[in-house]
């Protein structure tokens, strides 16, 4: 079929994200890198569509839905909102943003699942089996009682009539196309693992549900509605046309990003779906590996889910993403934590490329008026560091590969590998010094001139992971393209125009104080959970009722029971390690000894507090504060200068444990 566009297309998309929770840093993650790999195809002169959104059907949503005492669609029309609004507050909104609750992708669905029964891929039955609630699957092999092996929670027996999908059929099918595209599946180890999978044998796989309401209906079959994962994965096709898919010319999608947990739904039964319906199947599926904190993988029960607003606040995105495609080898597991973080930032970016930036500029107004010097002809300079100039040619399109195998750490690496070379540069050939002798003024100005276009250079290769920070650059440089319309492959040392004027400095990424900032993320994440945890009681108690007044929502006495709240005596207090603000404190609360983390320490000696009884939540989950879990939390006033707090207490004495009502 041929496009009807004129660039060559890239179609990518990320997962459509599960509209029961909002996202973490792990959502965020993928969409960071869909939206790298967006601007870079843009610089190598691809017409690029990025595809994100929500799988809004299935019994998760309906549960959470209930708990909020909201109809699913009302309960997901609110989460999805949240989350087109933090993708648009970080930048890296979609092209397209499809939602699975969409008429078309209704439509989009119907009409593939037409396509597979009449080309005999579609037949009833009863099915029984163990089926995980949290995951969505049937567990195959698992017997009643068994753990989910992905999740560990105890899987449900279910018996349904349904409508299978002949996956059986396509085992040889699926292995010759694999064969055929060996790069369909990235990396190799999930390759791997999935052609070990289809060569065990494929089952029927059955794609409606009578027990659930919360789907899309299947055409002339009430009660049956479509499962979940059928109906999701259809969104990607949805979003670019649906069953009119040939007039965009996007299908079939370029990449698929996705975490590892979901390989299978993609590479095996998504290229099934579209064999059976004589439907273009997709080009690539990438897996990249999970972000562990403190080498966990982050739930809500372990109380370890970082979010990116208080990051995002505190340090600004560049630095998020800077962070997690230098840190973190794609396709791999990475850990991710605030001092890390806060560490490269100050490493790479303050020191590094912030701070080649402006000495190079500051020097050029300094000496030369604020116009590109023109350098002597030849490249040259005692400290001249050849890797620098020669980058342009080699290193540039090396580079530019690295980005396209999605090796983002190598690419950045490398630029700062860069980035260290003309650094050096400029401390070697000291141009300080060169301006203080008239008869260096020839070589004074080959230094300033290459460390500018050395920036330049940098600052292109870097745009797709830094984009505001490197578009800044390059109009400091006076360059007047936007940066984002540069194509990688025109780029060529030498390009850099003397007697450009430069524009204003403004200084990039100030240094920060590595403890103080991370505890500045760090409370911030609090208070948000907290905000969030209040809202969404709130929700629950006000969903039904009138439109909640202004200020904090009304709840009912039941609302305010869920809470515990006793009497708890401080046993022990210190410092936790590395941190100036969190006391780690034993706290017995009559029948058991809490640790309780608690941000205190600016106003609250620790001896000063043993033997002291304080007001403790003991039913809230537990949650790690710099890699200390905390069980608890102690009643404090925001009441001392700049809101610091001031403890609760009683002036009479109390029993340890007594409950307060
Ligand atoms: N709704 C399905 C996807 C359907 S696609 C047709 C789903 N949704 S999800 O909300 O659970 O999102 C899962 C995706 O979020 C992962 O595949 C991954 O892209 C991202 N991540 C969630 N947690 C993550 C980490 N801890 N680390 C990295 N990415 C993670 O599955």
């Amino acid at each position: 079929m041929s496009s009807p566009r004129a660039k060559p297309h890239f179609y990518l998309t990320t997962p459509l994200y599960y509209t029961n929770g909002l996202p973490h840093i792990g959502h965020t993650y993928s969409t960071i890198v869909a939206d790298v790999i967006r601007r870079y195809k843009r610089m190598r002169g691809f017409d690029v569509v990025m595809t994100t959104g929500a799988d809004e059907h299935g019994v998760n949503v309906e549960r959470s839905a209930k708990k909020e005492g909201k109809t699913p669609e009302e309960f997901s029309t609110a989460i999805v909102a949240q989350w087109k609004q933090l993708w648009d507050e970080l930048g890296i909104a979609g092209d397209e943003f499809i939602r699975t609750t969409d008429e078309n992708h209704h439509r989009t669905v119907q009409w593939l699942f037409r396509r597979c029964r009449e080309n005999g891929y579609i037949e009833k039955g009863h099915y029984t089996g163990q089926y995980c609630v949290h995951d969505n699957a049937y567990v195959v092999d698992a017997g009643p009682g068994d753990p989910c092996p992905d999740c560990g929670r105890p899987t449900e027996t279910v018996t349904e009539e349904n409508y299978f999908f002949k996956l059986s059929q396509f085992q040889q099918r699926l292995l010759d196309f694999y064969a055929a595209n060996p790069e369909f599946i990235r990396p190799e180890t999930r390759r791997n693992e999935v052609l070990k999978f289809v060569e065990g044998g494929l089952k029927d796989l059955s794609i409606t549900r009578t027990s659930i309401r919360w789907g899309i209906p299947v055409p002339g079959e009430a009660p049956h509605v479509f499962y979940v994962w059928f109906d999701a994965l259809i969104g990607y096709l949805s979003a670019v046309g649906g069953p009119e898919y040939a007039e965009r010319g996007l299908w079939p999608a370029d990449l698929h990003l996705v975490g590892k947990e979901i390989i299978r739904f993609h590479a095996v039964y998504w290229p099934a779906f579209l064999m059976a319906a004589d439907l273009p199947v997709p080009k690539q599926v990438w897996a990249h590996g999970w972000l562990l904190f403190d080498s966990e993988k982050m739930s809500k029960s372990r109380g370890n889910v970082v979010r990116p607003r208080p990051i995002v606040k505190v340090l600004g995105i560049e630095p998020l993403r800077y962070f997690l495609l230098r840190e973190i080898v794609f396709g791999q597991d990475g850990s991710f934590s605030y001092d890390a973080l806060v560490s490269r930032y100050n490493s790479d970016l303050a020191n590094g490329l912030g701070n080649l930036a402006s000495r190079t500029l500051t020097m050029i107004e300094k000496y030369f008026g604020g116009e590109i010097p023109k350098p002597a002809p030849g490249r040259g300079g005692e400290g001249y560091a050849p890797s620098t100039a020669d980058f342009a040619g080699e290193a540039l399109a090396q580079i530019s590969n690295l980005y396209g195998r999605l090796s983002f750490s190598l690419a950045l690496e490398q630029i700062w590998s860069q980035v260290a070379a003309l650094d050096k540069y400029l401390t070697v050939e000291k141009p300080w010094t060169l301006a203080e002798r008239p008869e260096d003024r020839a070589h004074l100005a080959t230094v300033l001139y290459t460390a500018a276009e050395g920036l330049r250079i940098v600052s292109a290769m870097a745009h797709p992971v830094l984009p505001e920070a490197t578009a800044k650059i390059w109009k400091q440089l006076g360059l007047a393209e936007p940066l984002g319309r540069v194509q990688l492959d025109d780029l060529a040392w030498g390009q850099l125009r003397p007697g450009t004027r430069i524009g204003k400095f403004e200084a990039l990424f100030p240094r920060v104080e590595k403890l103080e900032t991370v505890e500045r993320i760090e409370a911030m994440a609090e208070e948000q959970n907290q905000a969030a945890q209040a809202a969404a009681a709130g929700a629950a108690s006000t969903s039904t009722t009138a439109p909640a007044p202004a200020g904090p929502a009304k709840i009912t006495i039941e609302d305010f029971a869920k809470v515990e709240l006793r009497v708890g005596q401080i046993k022990s207090a210190e410092l936790v390690p590395g941190a100036n603000k969190l006391l780690q404190l034993q706290v017995d609360i009559g029948d058991e000894v809490r640790q309780i983390v608690a941000g205190i320490a600016t106003v609250y000696k620790p001896e000063s507090l043993i033997g002291r009884k304080v007001v403790v939540v003991t039913n809230l989950q537990p949650r790690k504060l710099r890699g200390v879990e905390s069980n608890g939390m102690i009643v404090a006033a925001s009441a001392g200068p700049d809101g610091s707090p001031v403890l609760a207490g009683f002036l009479e004495d109390v029993p340890v444990g007594a409950k307060l009502k």
